[in-house]
This record gives structure tokens, C-alpha cells and sequence, in this order.
């Protein structure tokens, strides 16, 4: 394969790779696999598979756009190619870069009510250190320390969600933002994928067949041209108990936050 003039790199089959045009940016627990997911069940839409991290880790970033073009999935020059990278969201060096790119990319980030999407984190890493045989602390001995929240733990921090759309503000139009509300896609993902249908000026094809619950997950699933699947395992994991008094506590301390979120973007959303 080799580079064309618009970054493009072709395969003999007729597919190419291109950088993409939209991309998922955050947030990590948001929803991003079950989005960028739903979103490929569109026959426009080419998906990279992986988190590719280009914007975020200086590893990566150093290599260059021609490495950022080579982990691309090969597309038809018709469809639009898009990843998913949650870390971007919160990684304040990420808009500057992206824009340079592409001022005019479409970029989506899906939002879970902060306090849901902190025990989401917490029990990814609980995970994650389990498979490893490492220690892990208790849920309520890392939100609260001294009888307060405790501000230095840093699932705290990715969910003050306008500190980091602030900065991509800095850059990009909110028009050039749409935000999709993660409890809704779990909710009834149909209504939330039209509204990023209509976002990304896609031909309306996804319809409400693409999607049935499934008692035995607890979520929807996917079907695809009369294929059925769910999302991963890891995906929709039950969460911890945590004592009402110190939810309360959390609820308390997203609501300003939560507020100034809601005038920066221009909309409210349902969180507690
Ligand atoms: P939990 O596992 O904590 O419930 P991400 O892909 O960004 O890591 O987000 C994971 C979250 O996606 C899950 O968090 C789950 O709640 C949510 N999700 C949304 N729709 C889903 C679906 N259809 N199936 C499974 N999980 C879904």
C-alpha cells in the first residue's frame, strides 16, 4: 500500500485505510465499546478494533500520523473510519493535537452519571488487579478518607466531567461535540443511536430490530443481519455495595460540577 494525497493508504481489494473522521473520545466507563459497537452495525461505518492511543501516549504520538494511518482498519472509500480511545477525554493535551489533525472531525463522547461511572472504574481496576493477584483496596476505604470524599483518588477526577470538556472547548465548537447519554443507551440504546445517526449525517439506517434485550446479560445486544450478539463479559459487571451515606456524599459532591457541565454544553442530563 502506499500514501496518497489525503493521508489515505490503498489496498488492491478496493478498501483503503484512512484516518479517521470521527472519533469516540471518552468517557472510560462511559459506554465506549457498547457505542462504537452499535454504531458499526451502519454498513457506512469502518470501526478499528483497538484503542489505538495515538493522541495520548508520547509513544505513540511520536510515530507520527503514517502509524496513526497504519492502525486503521481498510475501509471503502465511502464509509467513514472512526476509533475509540476513552483516556483522550481526560487527557488535557489530546484537543490540541486532535485539531491539529482535523479541525472538522465529528468527535463523540458518552457520559454516565459521574457516580455510576466512578464504582464502573473502580470495579474495572478491581478487575484487573484481581487477574493479577494483586491487593486491592475496599470501594468505601478509597472514596472516603477521614470521614470525607476522598479528592485524591483519581476516578473522582474523570468524572468532573467540565474540567475536561473545558479544554476541548478550547478548540473545538460545540457543534463539532455531540454527547451521548451512556444511561440512556443502556436504557434504550435505538432513540440514542438515531440522535448520533442524525449527528453524523448518516443515511438513517439503523432501526429497532438491531436491538433486543437480553434477560440472561441484563443489557441489549445486537443483532446484525440476523446475527445475535452481546457485548463482552466485562462489559456490564455488577458493582459494589456501597453504603447509602457515603452515595449520598458522592451525589452531593458531583452536583456542582454536574451543574457547570450542563451550562457548558447547553443541556442537562438526568444524573442523581
Ligand atoms: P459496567 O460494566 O460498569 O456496567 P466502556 O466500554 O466505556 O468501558 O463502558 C462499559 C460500560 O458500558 C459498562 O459498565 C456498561 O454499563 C455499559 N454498557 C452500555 N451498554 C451496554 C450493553 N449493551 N452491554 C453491556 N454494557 C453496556
Amino acid at each position: 500500500s502506499s500514501p496518497t494525497d489525503n493521508g489515505a493508504s490503498n489496498h488492491p481489494n478496493g478498501t483503503l485505510q484512512q484516518l479517521p473522521q470521527i472519533i469516540i473520545i471518552g468517557v472510560r466507563k462511559g459506554g465506549t465499546r457498547a457505542l462504537i459497537e452499535m454504531l458499526s452495525l451502519h454498513s457506512t461505518v469502518a470501526a478499528a478494533q483497538n484503542e489505538v492511543h495515538f493522541f495520548d501516549w508520547e509513544s505513540h504520538f511520536q510515530k507520527g500520523l503514517p502509524w496513526y494511518l497504519s492502525q486503521m482498519p481498510y475501509a471503502f472509500p465511502d464509509q467513514l473510519t472512526v476509533e475509540k480511545t476513552p483516556a483522550y477525554f481526560t487527557s488535557s493535551k489530546v484537543p490540541k493535537r486532535m485539531y491539529e489533525m482535523n479541525p472538522d472531525i465529528k468527535l463523540l463522547l458518552i457520559l454516565r452519571d459521574p457516580t455510576e461511572r466512578v464504582l464502573s472504574d473502580y470495579t474495572q481496576v478491581f478487575y484487573n488487579r484481581l487477574q493479577k493477584h494483586k491487593r486491592y483496596q475496599p470501594i468505601e476505604s478509597v472514596l472516603v478518607k477521614d470521614g470525607e470524599i476522598n479528592l485524591g483518588y483519581k476516578a473522582l477526577n474523570r468524572s468532573l466531567y467540565y474540567v475536561h470538556m473545558q479544554n476541548w472547548l478550547q478548540y473545538f465548537p460545540l457543534k463539532s461535540i455531540h454527547v451521548v447519554d451512556g444511561d440512556e443507551l443502556i436504557r434504550d440504546p435505538f432513540p440514542e443511536m438515531k440522535k448520533v445517526e442524525t449527528f453524523l449525517k448518516l443515511e438513517p439506517q439503523l432501526n429497532g430490530s438491531n436491538f433486543y434485550f437480553n434477560k440472561t446479560k441484563g443489557f441489549y445486544c445486537l443483532r446484525d443481519h440476523g446475527q445475535e450478539r452481546c457485548l463482552h463479559d466485562s462489559k456490564g459487571r455488577a458493582h459494589p455495595h456501597v453504603a447509602p451515606a457515603i452515595l449520598q456524599k458522592l451525589y452531593k459532591f458531583f452536583h456542582e460540577p454536574n451543574k457547570k457541565f450542563f451550562e457548558l454544553v447547553g443541556r442537562t442530563f438526568n444524573w442523581k
